[in-house]
């Protein structure tokens, strides 16, 4: 399952990272670690980079730019769930990611997870993503815009401090949730969003597009019209907020044949609130 090989792969490539430096590189390596310049000097003169896995490395240092490449299986850097109290994990170092050139994620998604020093991602040319696209708890990222993205197959979770999120050319997803503790206007998405086409799968753990912050007149579910705020700003007519049944179905994703990022985050998540 695709999960698994994720977090198998995540666990390897710390190991192997000593004798990543001393493989041949190769347009159509199967597994991608990108621990530094020199690394990206080679990758940038692969317009297309087949393989499944393409990961920045913990210990990759700065501003991550990435010219040439059009399409990669997925791109992924940091952690599926936060660091725990004595962990020695290594916090990861990428300040920024830019990827001009890259129109398709082929294969798998895009997850930016707890990447702690991560102020800015740039795809501005980037079309389709075959996978979820998961920003998770990388708070010194502000602002998400991504104006060319269309079609994600999977589903968008964006679990941040953000400002701003700005996709205006996306089309169809098969869900779209935002949690932010920034400066965001739900119902003012809620109408960019009004004409989103989703395509729900059977394990999604959400649907439609779905909008949290602290506040109750900030929320929005597109499922659920006659409880969203006004764009105004004016509280909606009933509470009951879905915070329970939202529970209820990161449990249930534990279960799901198919587990992509998102899940995997979420049930990550729901476990350790369990635990607390
Ligand atoms: C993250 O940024 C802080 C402040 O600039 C710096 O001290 C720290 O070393 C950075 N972390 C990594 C892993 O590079
Ligand atoms: C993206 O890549 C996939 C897999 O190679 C392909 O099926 C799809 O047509 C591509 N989409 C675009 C918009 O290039
Ligand atoms: C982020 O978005 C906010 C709100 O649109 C804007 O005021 C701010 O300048 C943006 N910041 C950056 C770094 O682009
Ligand atoms: C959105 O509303 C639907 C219908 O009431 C509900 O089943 C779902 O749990 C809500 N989603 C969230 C994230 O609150």
């Amino acid at each position: 399952m695709f999960v698994s090989r994720f977090l198998l792969s995540v666990t390897l490539l710390t190991a192997i990272d000593a004798v990543a430096a001393l493989e041949t590189r190769a347009c159509d390596d199967s597994w991608i670690e990108i621990v530094d310049q020199t690394d990206i000097d080679f990758y940038k003169t692969c317009p297309n980079v087949d393989g499944t896995l393409f990961f920045i490395d913990h210990l990759f240092k700065g501003p991550f730019e990435l010219p040439g490449v059009k399409s990669l299986p997925e791109v992924s850097s940091g952690y599926l769930g936060p660091k725990l109290k004595g962990s020695d994990r290594v916090d990861d170092g990428v300040t920024s990611v830019s990827m001009p050139d890259l129109t398709n994620i082929t294969s798998g998604g895009i997850l930016f997870g707890y990447v702690n020093n991560l102020t800015s991602v740039s795809f501005p040319n980037l079309n389709t993503i075959t996978g979820d696209l998961a920003i998770i708890d990388s708070y010194p990222l502000r602002n998400i815009s991504l104006p060319a993205l269309t079609t994600v197959n999977g589903g968008v979770l964006l679990d941040g401090h953000f400002d701003q999120i700005s996709l205006p050319s996306l089309k169809s997803v098969s869900f779209l949730r935002v949690l932010s503790t920034g400066d965001i206007s739900c119902p003012a998405l809620g109408a960019a969003f009004a004409s989103l086409t989703f395509t729900p799968k059977k394990t999604d753990i959400y649907s439609g597009f779905t909008c949290w912050t602290g506040y109750e007149n900030n929320r929005w579910n597109s499922s659920d019209p006659e409880h969203n705020p006004t764009i105004d700003g004016t509280s909606p007519t009933s509470t009951g907020s879905g915070s329970g049944s939202a529970t209820n179905t990161k449990a249930s994703a534990a279960n799901a044949p198919r587990v992509g990022y998102v899940e995997m985050l979420l049930f990550s998540v729901g476990v350790l609130c369990l635990s607390h």
